[in-house]
């Protein structure tokens, strides 16, 4: 149903009221949302802030919805960013800088400027979502994160329309983290992202699972395309499609650790996978520990623990995310117990658990 569309405006809006939102989130969980727009333009994402303000609601930004859990109806005004585009801002000798439009898919993006011989992103492949939805988590992946190529990122404020650009260093990248998850947090809408790449064709592949992979195969030459190829064909072997099995990526976050108490750790379990980070604090693996508390593959219901990967949690039909937070609750609580680590849920949960 229509609720409201401006007329005065050539790039009306139109808002749909009590939305399903089964087909916009990866975990394909049942939820409704009380208004709910796409958006294609600048000027339609304008309209649809001044809607949300008419309507006295809050405004809740979407991209492909594969990094959400919804607990329950949404009580808001869901906003869909489409808007598409890339532009080249600078083309150097060795480096180029590139606008890139919030609604673009990260992955084609990514596969894009491979093509373009601009480098940077290889490691990147395959993650699901928006360029718009990149900077919030910082996404990062087999070594690599969102924050050591982007530049700025350019936002609406959702209270008035108006317009902001943030610097990386306004951003405070951290692992899965920034400033639009804490501080500024439901203030933006992301409308675009500068990155600059290489025109060199350097590569990184200091991530156990590329070294790994490249040491099976000596035959192939490290290029970034083959970079490229390698994620992908990692990523396939070990994560779900959620078009096939609906899901969120890794429900929790790895957890980061003061370096005495990984050491302790590792000294009673010597195998944990352990990544030391810059400033002395160890990065130990979630999934390592779900695995040994027996999890990995674990269904109850309509819920459960990937066959692949035990740090991805799996919607085998339930409609409702109450389900899989609960089977999240009793992971944490058994990883708390055998290692007196504390995980923390990755994906943004809306709706009232
Ligand atoms: P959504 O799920 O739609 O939104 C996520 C959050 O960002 C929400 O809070 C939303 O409000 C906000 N948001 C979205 N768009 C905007 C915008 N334009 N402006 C302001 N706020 C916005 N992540 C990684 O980092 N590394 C991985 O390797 C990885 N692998 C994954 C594998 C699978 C199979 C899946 C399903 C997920 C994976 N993820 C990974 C998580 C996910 O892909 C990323 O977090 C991605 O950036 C989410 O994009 P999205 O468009 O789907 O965001
Ligand atoms: N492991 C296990 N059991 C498992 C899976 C993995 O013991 O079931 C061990 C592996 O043997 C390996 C270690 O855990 O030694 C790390 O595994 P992997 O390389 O798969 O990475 P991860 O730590 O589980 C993180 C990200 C992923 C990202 C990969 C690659 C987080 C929360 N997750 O997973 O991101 O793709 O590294 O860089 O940081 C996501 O955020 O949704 C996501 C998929």
């Amino acid at each position: 149903m229509i609720i409201g569309s401006l007329v005065s405006n050539p790039k009306a809006v139109e808002i749909q009221r009590d939305k399903a939102l089964r087909g916009y989130n990866t975990l394909a969980l049942q939820a409704r949302a009380q208004a709910f727009v796409t958006v294609s333009s600048e000027e339609e994402l304008l309209a649809a802030l001044a809607q949300a303000r008419e309507l006295k609601l809050p405004l809740v930004p979407l991209g492909e919805g594969s990094n959400v859990v919804l607990a329950g109806d949404v009580d808001a005004l869901v906003l869909r960013q489409r808007c598409r585009g890339i532009q080249v801002l600078e083309l150097g000798k060795d480096s180029v800088t590139l606008r890139v439009a919030a609604g673009e898919n990260w992955h084609e993006f990514v596969h894009w400027a491979l093509q373009q011989g601009y480098y940077g992103l290889e490691n990147l492949a395959l993650i699901p979502g928006t360029v718009g939805a990149a900077p919030i988590q910082n996404i990062g992946a087999y070594g690599v994160e969102l924050c050591t190529t982007l530049q700025h990122v350019h936002a609406r404020e959702i209270a008035d329309g108006s317009a902001v650009s943030l610097a990386n260093e306004d951003c405070q990248f951290g692992y899965r983290d920034s400033i639009f998850k804490r501080e500024l947090r439901d203030r933006y809408v992301i409308t675009a992202i500068d990155l600059q790449l290489s025109r060199r064709a350097d590569v990184t592949t200091t991530y156990p699972a590329l070294t790994t992979y490249f040491g099976e195969h000596p035959h192939i030459e490290v290029t970034p395309q083959a970079v490229f190829d390698a994620v992908v064909a990692i990523r396939r072997s070990k994560l779900p499609d959620p078009a096939v099995v609906p899901n969120a990526g890794s429900f929790f976050k790895n957890p980061v650790i003061d370096a005495q108490v990984a050491a302790a750790l590792l000294a009673s379990h010597p195998d944990l996978p352990c990544f030391p980070q810059h400033d002395g604090s160890v990065k130990v693996s979630a999934a390592w520990m779900i695995e040994r508390c027996g999890w990995k593959g674990f269904r109850r219901d309509n819920v459960g623990v990937h066959e692949q990967h035990a740090l991805v949690l799996v919607n085998y039909g339930s409609d409702s995310g109450a389900q899989l937070l609960a089977l999240a609750r009793e992971i944490a609580l058994s990883v708390q117990n055998a290692y007196r680590i504390l995980l923390e849920i990755e994906p943004r949960v809306y709706g009232a658990a």
